[in-house]
């Protein structure tokens, strides 16, 4: 039998970091591979082709490293490849390995945040170009409506440390009226974009009274935990000696430097090359 291996945790760039975060709160036994294609992030302005060629690419990067089990912690990715990745890709390349998203998770478990029965979903362009949100929760919560809002300057405000600057204020309050001009009855805000949660204080300010603010880390730990449960023939397969270890595309100072603000702990990561 293959040697039990880290789970693989992917985003384009730091956001995942913030997933990571939970998932090692809630559970610490595992060994962690997280890899930020932060060389080609962000990708939520991206063709769908694109996305997902790059995804898949490091998708087979962790498969190389052993992993049997990887989460794409970016809600981009999951929109705009997992699919294609779990039903064409998987069976040919890796019939016993699982690629998991942050999508699924989350629309499972919406509605149940809301009294109003009307969520507003925070993206990039690509998450809410693909309607993923919508088609999701629809089969989970037929009734509850659902207001999605674009905001393609937030992950580079994050991507650059400027989300604590007058900049972030103005692109927060821009997005949060735009949505809440769509429809007033919103009573809960989805972050349905990893890097978001670093904005959370910023939304908080622009946020009408009332309102409950969710991001995504919390839910998918959960989550996840469920799945091993559930799975044991994969569980089995994921190595227990409590190590994270970080990969980036691009400048490991700059991962370094910046991974903090999404971790919440110093990180020392390591290059690999993709392109
Ligand atoms: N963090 C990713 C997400 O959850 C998107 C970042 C990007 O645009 O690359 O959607």
């Amino acid at each position: 039998m293959q040697k039990p291996a880290p789970i693989g945790v992917f985003d384009s760039g730091y956001g995942g970091l913030t997933v990571l975060k939970e998932i090692v709160n809630k559970l610490p036994q595992y060994d962690y591979i997280y890899l930020g294609d932060n060389a080609r992030a962000p990708y939520g302005n991206r063709s769908f082709e694109t996305v997902y060629h790059y995804t898949l690419q490091c998708v087979q990067w962790f498969f190389e490293q052993g992993c049997s089990l990887v989460i794409l912690a970016c809600n981009t990715a999951s929109a705009k490849a997992l699919r294609t990745i779990q039903q064409n890709d998987l069976p040919k390349i890796a019939p016993d390995k699982r690629v998991l998203g942050v999508i699924r998770p989350t629309t499972e478990v919406i509605g149940n945040y809301s009294e109003s029965k009307s969520v507003g979903i925070l993206a990039t362009n690509g998450t809410v170009i693909s309607n993923s949100y919508p088609i999701e929760i629809e089969k989970f919560f037929p009734n509850l409506s659902v207001t999605q809002e674009a905001c393609p300057m937030w992950v580079p405000l994050v991507e650059n440390n400027e989300y604590q600057s007058h900049g972030a204020d103005f692109f927060v309050k821009k997005n949060l009226a735009s949505i809440f001009g769509k429809d007033p009855k919103i009573d809960v805000i989805l972050l349905a974009c990893t890097h978001y949660p670093l904005l959370k204080e910023k939304i908080r300010e622009y946020l009408p009274v009332g309102v409950k603010l969710v991001s995504q880390g919390e839910i998918i730990a959960a989550s996840l935990e469920d799945y091993l449960n559930r799975h044991p023939e994969i569980e089995k397969k994921c190595s227990k000696g409590g190590k994270q270890l970080f990969y980036t595309t691009d400048s490991t100072e700059d991962f370094d430097n910046h991974a903090t603000n999404f971790f919440s702990q110093s990180i020392k990561s390591l290059h690999i090359d993709l392109s």
